[in-house]
């Protein structure tokens, strides 16, 4: 079992890698000046999108915006687990993996989650053993698969089994084998009973196993074969230590290559939808096995597609009862659409009774938009109905104004504009609106209200927010939205510069310190008491915060080290060559002189690149996909400057300008900080009521804020040279 990769190994490994060795593995590049460019793996590219910067030890494909260090690019391409692409990376570099101890808490707990999936892949066995070579198996097990049409193939590849029918067959086999009691109790397999009698939870059923994205036997589902109606279809494993039945899908092992390869995700209800639909040949399909999809569940696909087709049968009840499960995966920004089968069928009959070319053609054919789809189901019978109209108004309002994407719900209300028959313009206001109060209520209150800058910058009033007019609700939403790209463009620079000395800070004794640009950030949030509002920003910001403070003096002293012994390698090996070469003692001196100057460069130029990579590399390598995915969108900008030196150009950078960008990014923040609690205050002006009798002292409070924000601005902005215009009283 792999354990935790040292850090020293892992900084070893990021070090070593290459991107462009990396990628080469899977794409075939060419060069284009400074990068690399070739046809993007992740979608189906014709012209060349994906470019891969050696420089920034990056790739990013501009078109559909995948990429990422190699860490990440082996992740998202292969499926790889963040362990998984480190090990992929040391064995190609030879790089020798040591771990690290763990604490006695970790150890134990990873013990336990160890025994459990031993013990579970025990039971995967001891099943797939009874189903082909016990007699029971041979003839009660394998007959019925065989009759609902189930293959060979497709019984090895979803690993089907059969538990005997035996109330301690498992149980002895297992403690024969010298697995504990204990951990057939955890993972469910065997129950025990209020009499402390242990037994089998699946005797006698069929077995399907669910494994976990990486493959471990996480949980199993074991159907009976009765058809007696007073006992339960279906028993599954029980939640644990390593199975939470909301994280899982079933089949998402077996299907994740070929949702990437089809960028497209079928979802459907059951085992037996998975296994036919797969063995017919459709093999990008997954099951929430009869729950409603959860969160959980929905992250998964979308590491793999942002496409879903979710396939009906054409039960009407179960079809409305599920929208709403629908509108979470339109929330995440995931494209979704549906599938009616045909009167009585459900994807295991209809995969069964047709060809693949048949399914899929049929998919083809039929796959609706959700929204159309959605909106087309509730209007069924109550077009005459003015209230029920307006009803199935608000609630496909609703489901267009989750789409985070803008473009996308533009489209929508055009279309959906013309089959409720309403004024696209109407429409357009009502999903504005509805956008608007969700944004509101979620950084309302997930966000601001916990975080809010500093006590002097408090609203005098935030009491009865319900009651807020609804323009100044939307103009909040949009002054949020401003903080959010302004934040964003100071975490840009704390990503791709954190490292680099911007200034020289002076104390008060006059002593004078380099500061970086980390440092300068942080402590010009902090001295307003200002912090990330966007929850993965702050994430990502206090990931960087750590690695600096924690790994970085150590790590850049012994990247010192190294290239100062590479330095004193390069100039002795100069010498002898210039001792042996030279043809006088003006020539010797003159080669010495170049000697030291390219000496000196070299450790100049390696030291620098080190800082200026080294946040990158490992921001971009994180284990956390979202911050992987923020810091190389951050990290590589489409068009750049090229940094062209001659003797008599020199072309600045964004690095050069730092000391006017940064201060400026972080300007920008606090301004729409100051901002939004200029906004909120007038709002509370606007709500003041005139007849309580405190009216006077809470107007003198609100007035007071206010003007103390506007003051505030203004200094921001006479920092900044912007002209600022004084508001008259
Ligand atoms: N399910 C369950 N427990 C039940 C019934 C259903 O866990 N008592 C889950 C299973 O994951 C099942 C899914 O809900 O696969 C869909 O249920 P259903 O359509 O009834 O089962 P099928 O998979 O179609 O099974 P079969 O075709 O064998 O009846
Ligand atoms: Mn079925």
């Amino acid at each position: 079992m792999a354990g935790l990769i040292d850090q020293d190994t892992v900084n070893r490994i990021l070090d070593a890698a290459d991107i462009v060795d990396v990628v080469s593995d899977f794409v075939k590049l060419k060069r284009r000046g400074v990068n690399y460019i070739g046809l993007c793996p992740f979608h189906n590219d014709r012209t060349p999108s994906f470019s891969v910067s050696p420089s920034k030890g990056l790739c990013k494909c501009f078109s559909c915006g995948k990429g990422g260090s190699s860490v990440g690019f082996l992740m998202e391409l292969e499926q790889m687990s963040y362990v998984e692409a480190l090990r992929y990376l040391a064995k190609k570099y030879n790089i020798e993996i040591k771990e690290r101890e763990l604490t006695d808490a970790e150890r134990e707990a990873k013990n336990n989650r160890e025994s459990m999936l031993a013990i579970n892949q025990f039971a995967l066995e001891q099943f797939e053993h009874n189903l082909t070579q016990e007699t029971d198996g041979q003839t009660i097990g394998l007959p019925y698969f065989r009759e609902r049409g189930i293959s060979d193939a497709a019984i090895k590849r979803f690993h089907l089994g059969y538990a005997l029918d035996r109330r301690d067959a498992l149980l002895n086999a297992a403690v024969q084998h010298g697995y504990n009691e204990k951990y057939l109790i955890e993972t469910g397999l065997c129950i025990k009973n209020d009499r402390d009698q242990v037994y089998d939870r699946f005797k006698g059923r069929v077995i399907y196993p669910i494994f976990s994205i990486s493959g471990k036997v996480v949980a199993f589902g074991g159907r009976t074969l009765r058809s007696d109606k007073t006992v339960a279809k279906y028993v599954n494993s029980p939640e644990s230590a390593i199975y939470s039945k909301s994280h899982e899908l079933y089949g998402l092992y077996q299907a994740k290559q070929s949702i990437v390869k089809k960028n497209k995700c079928i979802l459907v209800e059951g085992y037996m939808d998975v296994i036919s639909m797969s063995q017919s040949g459709i093999e990008n399909v997954v099951a929430s096995s009869g729950t409603a999809l959860t969160d959980g569940q929905i992250r998964l696909i979308h590491r793999f597609t942002e496409n879903v087709t979710v396939i009906y049968d054409s039960d009407a009840a179960g079809i409305k009862a599920s929208l709403r499960g629908i509108d979470m995966l339109l929330a995440e920004g995931m494209k979704i659409k549906v599938l009616l089968l045909p009167d009585g069928e459900d994807p295991d009959s209809f995969a069964q009774s047709h060809t693949t070319a048949e399914v899929e053609q049929y998919i083809a054919d039929n796959e609706t938009d959700f929204i159309r789809f959605k909106t087309r189901i509730l209007l069924e019978g109550v077009e005459n109905d003015p209230i029920k109209r307006s009803e199935v108004i608000t609630d496909i309002v609703k489901s267009i104004s989750v789409i985070p994407d803008s473009i996308t719900r533009t489209v929508y209300i055009g279309e959906c504009s013309r089959i409720l028959n309403i004024d696209e313009t109407v429409l357009r206001l009502e999903v504005d609106k509805a956008t608007a109060r969700q944004r509101e209520n979620y950084k309302y209150n997930e966000q601001i209200s916990q975080t809010t800058p500093a006590q002097q910058m408090t609203p005098a009033q935030t009491a009865g927010t319900n009651n807020r007019p609804q323009s100044t609700i939307e103009s909040t939403a949009k002054s949020r939205r401003l903080l959010e790209s302004c934040e964003r463009e100071l975490l840009k620079y704390a990503l791709k510069y954190g490292t680099v000395t911007l200034c020289e800070a002076v104390d008060a004794d006059g002593n004078s310190t380099p500061m970086t640009v980390l440092e300068y950030i942080a402590e010009e949030l902090s001295a307003d008491g200002i912090v990330w509002t966007n929850s993965i920003h702050k994430e990502a910001f206090d990931t960087a915060m750590q690695l600096y403070r924690e790994s970085w003096p150590n790590d850049r002293q012994k990247h010192i080290e190294t290239t100062q012994s590479r330095r004193d390698e390069m100039w002795n090996n100069g010498m002898s060559e210039i001792q042996s070469t030279a043809i006088d003692m003006a020539d010797i001196k003159k080669q010495e002189i170049a000697l030291k100057e390219k000496c000196d460069n070299f450790t100049a130029d390696e030291i620098d690149r080190f800082a200026n990579d080294y946040l990158n590399i490992r921001m971009a390598s994180s284990p956390n996909a979202e911050i992987r995915q923020l810091t190389v969108d951050l990290v590589s900008e489409r068009h750049q400057l090229s940094k062209v030196h001659t003797k008599y150009t020199h072309i600045e950078t964004e690095r050069d300008k730092l000391i006017d960008l940064v201060p400026k990014a972080v300007a920008s923040v606090k301004d729409a900080h100051l901002a939004i609690m200029l906004k909120l205050e007038n709002e509370a002006l606007a709500r003041l009521d005139t007849t309580a009798p405190d009216y006077i002292e809470n107007l003198a409070a609100i007035m007071k804020n206010i003007d103390n924000y506007t003051r505030l601005r203004m200094q921001l902005a006479r920092n900044l040279g912007e002209r600022v215009i004084v508001p008259r009283r």
